[in-house]
C-alpha cells in the first residue's frame, strides 16, 4: 500500500506561509500504475516527494510498503529509498561526465551490491532501456530521450518496487516522450514495478489504472480501480 494520512506540507515562515499540500488522504495499491494529475503549482511534485520520502510532511504520516516514513531517521530513510524506490525526474539528473555504465553503477555502489553481481545487472538495465552499445559513452553526449532512458536504467537497476516519475516527458518532444512513457509502462508489465507518475498530460493519465486529481494541494477527484 501507498498510504497518506492527512498529510500537509507548508513552506515559508509565520507571515508568509505557502501550503503546497493541504490535508491529503490516500490509500493506493503498490502494484498498479497511478497518475497524479493537476495544473502547474497544484502540489503534485510536493506530494510525490512526500510519498517518496524525499521530503517530510509538516503534518501527517506516509506509510509505504509497510514502512511508516515518519518514524524513520535520515539514514534509515536514505537506505529505504535507495532499496525500494526508483526516481525519474523531468530534468534527467544523470552525471554528465560519467559514462552510461558508471551512471547505472552508482545506485548499486550505494546499496553495496557485491561487485560480482554488478556488471550483469547494469548491462541488463541498459538493455531494458535500449541503450546497449552506449555503455562507454559519456552521458553528456546522449540525446534528451537517451538521457531520460539512462535515468530510467539507473532507477530500475536496484529492482525497486515502485518507480516515482515526476513529469518524465516534460523536457522531451512528444514522439520521444511517448517512447519514454511506453518504456515505463512496459517495465511495469514485465517487472511488476508499480508506477506513480506525475503528469499534466491526460493521455498519459488515461493509461494509468488510477488517477489522483490534485487541486490547490488537495485531492479533487479519484478515478480507477482503488482496491
Ligand atoms: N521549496 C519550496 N519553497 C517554497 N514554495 C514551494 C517549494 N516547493 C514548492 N513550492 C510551492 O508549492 C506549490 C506547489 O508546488 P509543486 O508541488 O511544485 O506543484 P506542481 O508540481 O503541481 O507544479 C507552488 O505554489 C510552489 O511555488
Ligand atoms: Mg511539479
Amino acid at each position: 500500500m501507498i498510504e497518506a494520512r492527512n498529510i500537509s506540507k507548508s513552506y515559508g515562515k509565520k507571515n508568509n506561509i505557502m501550503t503546497a499540500v493541504n490535508g491529503i488522504n490516500l490509500k493506493l495499491p503498490d502494484t498498479k500504475t497511478i497518475a497524479i494529475v493537476g495544473k502547474s503549482g497544484s502540489g503534485k511534485s510536493t506530494l510525490l516527494h512526500l510519498i517518496g520520502g524525499l521530503d517530510r510532511p509538516t503534518t501527517g504520516e506516509v506509510i509505504i510498503l509497510k514502512h511508516n516514513l515518519t518514524k524513520l531517521n535520515k539514514k534509515e530513510m536514505d537506505k529505504y529509498r535507495s532499496q525500494d524506490l526508483g526516481f525519474v525526474f523531468q530534468s534527467f539528473f544523470v552525471e554528465p561526465n560519467q559514462t552510461c555504465y558508471q551512471n547505472v553503477a552508482l545506485p548499486l555502489e550505494i546499496n553495496k551490491v557485491p561487485a560480482s553481481q554488478r556488471k550483469q545487472r547494469i548491462l541488463n538495465a541498459l538493455a531494458q532501456v535500449d541503450l546497449v552499445g552506449k555503455e562507454k559513452n559519456k552521458a553528456r553526449t546522449l540525446s534528451g530521450g537517451e538521457k531520460q532512458r539512462l535515468a530510467i536504467a539507473r532507477a530500475i537497476v536496484t529492482e525497486p518496487k515502485i518507480i516515482l516519475a515526476d513529469e518524465p516527458t516534460g523536457n522531451l518532444d512528444s514522439a520521444t516522450g511517448d517512447k519514454v512513457i511506453d518504456l515505463l509502462f512496459n517495465l511495469h508489465k514485465s517487472n511488476g514495478t508499480a508506477l506513480v507518475i506525475v503528469t499534466h498530460d491526460l493521455d498519459i493519465a488515461k493509461r494509468c489504472d488510477i488517477r489522483v486529481y490534485i487541486k490547490d494541494g488537495q485531492v479533487d477527484k479519484l478515478e480507477g480501480a482503488v482496491k
